[in-house]
C-alpha cells in the first residue's frame, strides 16, 4: 500500500498517521484525537529526506519509503528535532543508507548521538545557513525552546515551504493533510491545547522567534508541521494565533479545578460557581474534578483561563494527590498574569487550604484572598457562604 502523498511537484508527505494514540510523552500527555509523524522527501536535483516517524513505527516508515524512492538516493537528511517521535525511525533508515549525511543543529547533534550513539556522518547547521538542491534552497533557521534546545525550521525557497516541525503542530491524526479539509473546531482545540501543554513554558522565545520569522520576509504557501495538518488556507492564521497564545492569553474564563473524597468539597465548587455568575453573568465557569477528567485538557483550561480556583479536601495533614499532580504540572507552565484563591473542606486540621495558596502561588499566579475552609459536609448557610465567596472572587479579581 502507497501511503505517501504528493504536496506539490517537488515535495512528498512520507510520514505516518497514528489513529490509535491516546497517549504520548509515556503517560504524560492525552492524544484523543491521536497525532501523525509527518515526514517530508523533496526531490530537486538533490533528494532530501525531512525528519523520520517515531520508533515503533521505524520499519513500516523505511518499507514505505523504498516504495517511493530508492533510499540509495536519497542525497541529505534534515533533522529538525531530535526527539524520538521525528527520529526514531533514523537507526532503521541509517542501516541502509550510513553514510548518507544528516543535517541538524549543533544541540540536535548532541541530541542525536544521546538518543542513539551511533557515529553517523552529522553536518552542523546554525541559522541563515543554506543547503543548494538544485532550483531550490533551503534555509535553515535554529527555534532553540520551540520547544526542544535542538530545534529548527528549514525553509524551502521556490515551494515556499516553512517544514516548522513541532511549531504550529497538533495532535490531530488525519487523512486530510490540509487545515482546510478538516474540522476546523477540532483543529483549533487540538493546535491550542499543543500550545498550552508543550509551548507556554517558552512563549517569550516563541514571541521572539516568530517576530526575527516575519522579519525575514520569506514568503509562506504551506506550513508544513511534524505533527497534524499541513497550513495551506490562510498559512500565516497560526503563526497570528501563536503571537496571540504567547503574550499571556486569557478569555474571559474562570477554572474551577478541584479534588474530593467525600464530595464535601465537590459540593463548595459547584457553589462557588454559582456564586461567580450571580456576580457576573457574561463569565465562563468551567469546573472540572482533578482525579477525574484529563490533566492536559485542564491545563488547556487554565491556559483559556483568566482566573482559578484549586479546592482540595485536606488528608493526613495535606491536599489530595491529583491536585499535587495538576500543580506541579501547572509550575511548569509558567503561566502570568492570572489570578488565583484556594478551598476546601476539612474534619480536623484543614491544612489544605494554605498549602495550595502556597503552591499556587509558587505557581506564579496572583492569589487573591486567603482561600476559603468549610469544617465537615457544608450545610445550607455554609453553601451559600461558598456562593458569596465565588461573587467575592469576582469582585477581588477586577
Ligand atoms: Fe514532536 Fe518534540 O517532538
Amino acid at each position: 500500500m502507497d501511503t505517501a502523498k504528493k504536496i506539490t511537484e517537488k515535495v512528498t508527505w512520507v510520514g505516518k498517521v497514528d489513529w490509535e494514540l491516546d497517549l504520548f510523552h509515556g503517560h504524560e500527555f492525552s492524544t484523543h484525537r491521536g497525532s501523525s509523524y509527518n515526514s517530508y522527501l523533496v526531490r530537486d536535483e538533490k533528494t532530501v529526506l525531512i525528519d523520520t516517524v517515531w520508533s515503533p513505527y521505524d520499519d513500516e516508515f523505511v518499507t514505505n519509503l523504498k516504495k517511493v524512492i530508492d533510499l540509495k538516493e536519497i542525497d541529505y537528511i534534515i533533522v529538525n528535532h531530535g526527539e524520538i517521535d521525528h527520529s526514531g525511525a533514523l537507526p532503521a533508515l541509517m542501516r541502509e543508507i550510513p553514510g548518507t549525511p544528516i543535517y541538524c543543529t549543533n544541540n540536535g547533534k548532541r541530541s542525536l548521538q544521546g538518543h542513539f550513539h551511533h557515529d553517523w556522518n552529522i553536518v552542523t547547521v546554525k541559522t541563515g545557513d543554506t543547503l543548494d538542491i538544485g532550483e531550490s534552497q533551503l534555509i535553515f533557521v535554529e527555534a532553540p525552546m520551540l520547544h526542544w534546545p535542538d530545534t529548527m525550521f528549514t525553509y524551502m525557497t521556490g515551494e515556499n515551504i516553512l517544514f516548522s516541525n513541532d511549531a504550529f503542530g497538533q495532535h490531530y491524526a488525519t487523512e486530510s493533510l490540509y487545515n482546510d479539509l478538516v474540522d476546523p473546531c477540532e483543529l483549533q482545540a487540538e493546535a491550542l491545547k499543543y500550545y498550552a501543554n508543550i509551548l507556554t513554558p517558552f512563549s517569550p522565545l516563541v514571541k521572539k522567534k516568530i517576530n526575527e520569522l516575519l522579519a525575514m520576509e520569506l514568503p509562506i504557501n504551506l506550513i508544513a508541521t511534524s505533527h497534524g495538518v499541513i497550513w495551506k488556507e490562510d498559512p500565516l492564521q497560526i503563526v497570528q494565533q501563536y503571537l496571540k497564545w504567547a503574550d499571556n492569553y486569557q478569555e474571559n474564563q474562570i477554572t474551577i479545578v478541584y479534588d474530593t473524597m467525600w464530595n464535601a468539597t465537590r459540593r463548595m465548587a459547584e457553589a462557588i460557581a454559582v456564586g461567580i455568575t450571580q456576580e457576573d453573568p457574561n463569565v465562563r465557569v468551567k469546573v472540572y474534578n482533578a482525579a477525574v477528567h484529563d490533566t492536559n485538557d485542564i491545563v488547556t483550561e487554565i491556559f483559556k483561563s483568566k482566573a482559578v480556583l484549586a479546592g482540595s479536601s485536606t488528608v493526613n495533614n495535606r491536599y489530595l494527590s491529583a491536585m499535587a499532580g495538576l500543580l506541579e504540572m501547572v509550575k511548569g507552565m509558567k503561566f502570568k498574569n492570572k489570578k488565583a484563591a484556594a478551598f476546601g473542606s476539612y474534619g480536623w486540621s484543614g491544612e489544605a487550604v494554605k498549602l495550595l495558596t502556597a503552591d499556587l502561588e509558587e505557581a506564579g499566579f496572583e492569589v487573591v484572598n486567603e482561600g476559603k475552609r468549610t469544617l465537615w459536609v457544608p450545610s445550607e448557610d455554609e453553601l451559600e457562604a461558598c456562593q458569596e465567596f465565588g461573587r467575592q472572587f469576582v469582585r477581588d479579581i477586577s
